[in-house]
């Protein structure tokens, strides 16, 4: 069974987590989410996470310790492969480095447009609604020094309407992430499994 953490944002929603969570709990993916990290306490991903009994670690980004914190969780946890949801920064380089091909991430459009620094949230959908696309989508990558750069593993897409705001859009594109995100975990799951190495890249 694969052992996954996911690691939430500051602003900490967490749909994404909580879809991971439920697909695992319901079988439909053959893994375990075995701990949710989050740079704060108090967000609605963390109370979440605790209502489905999933350990939660708080480890803030800006400590200079992050990244021996970060890698010190995912071995004691004996993580398999780590899903960003929410999370907005980049990882340090000795994370992405001793997790090569292990780290995914979630965008909501289809890469590679619409991604890179400052690409996120709003910003997102109304760069796609501005420059008059007639779809967009989201799209599972994994994760690299570089924001939204990795391999995409998945993409699903959608209808824009001409009707659309970026609040409509960024709604229709949250409900197609959950089903995306969780259909990425069961392909990297079959990818490790078929190439019988650890991680794939
Ligand atoms: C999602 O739109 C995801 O694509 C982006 O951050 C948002 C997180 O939402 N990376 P949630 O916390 O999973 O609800």
């Amino acid at each position: 069974m694969t052992r996954i953490a996911i690691i939430v944002g500051s602003k900490g929603r967490g749909s994404n987590m909580l879809a991971l969570i439920e697909a695992c709990e319901s079988k439909a993916i053959d893994a375990e989410v075995v701990v949710v990290i989050s740079p704060r306490h108090e967000t609605l991903a963390v109370s979440r996470a605790i209502e489905k009994g999933v350990e939660v670690v708080v480890l803030n980004p800006d400590d200079v310790h992050f990244s021996t914190e970060l890698l010190h969780v995912l071995e004691k946890h004996a993580v398999d492969l780590v899903c960003l949801a929410g999370y907005m920064r980049l990882l340090p380089k000795e994370v992405t480095d001793s997790f090569k091909g292990r780290i995914l991430n979630i965008h909501p459009a289809l890469l590679p447009k619409y991604g890179g620094k400052g690409m996120y949230g709003l910003k997102v959908h109304e760069s796609v609604i501005a420059a008059g696309e007639k779809e967009s989508g989201c799209s599972v990558h994994y994760v690299t020094e570089q924001y939204d750069e990795g391999e995409i593993l998945l993409q699903m897409r959608c209808v824009v309407k001409p009707e659309d705001t970026p609040e409509t859009l960024a709604q229709r594109v949250l409900a197609l992430e959950h089903e995306c995100y969780v259909e990425a975990v069961r392909k990297w799951i079959a990818l490790r499994s078929h190439s019988g190495r650890k991680a794939p890249s």
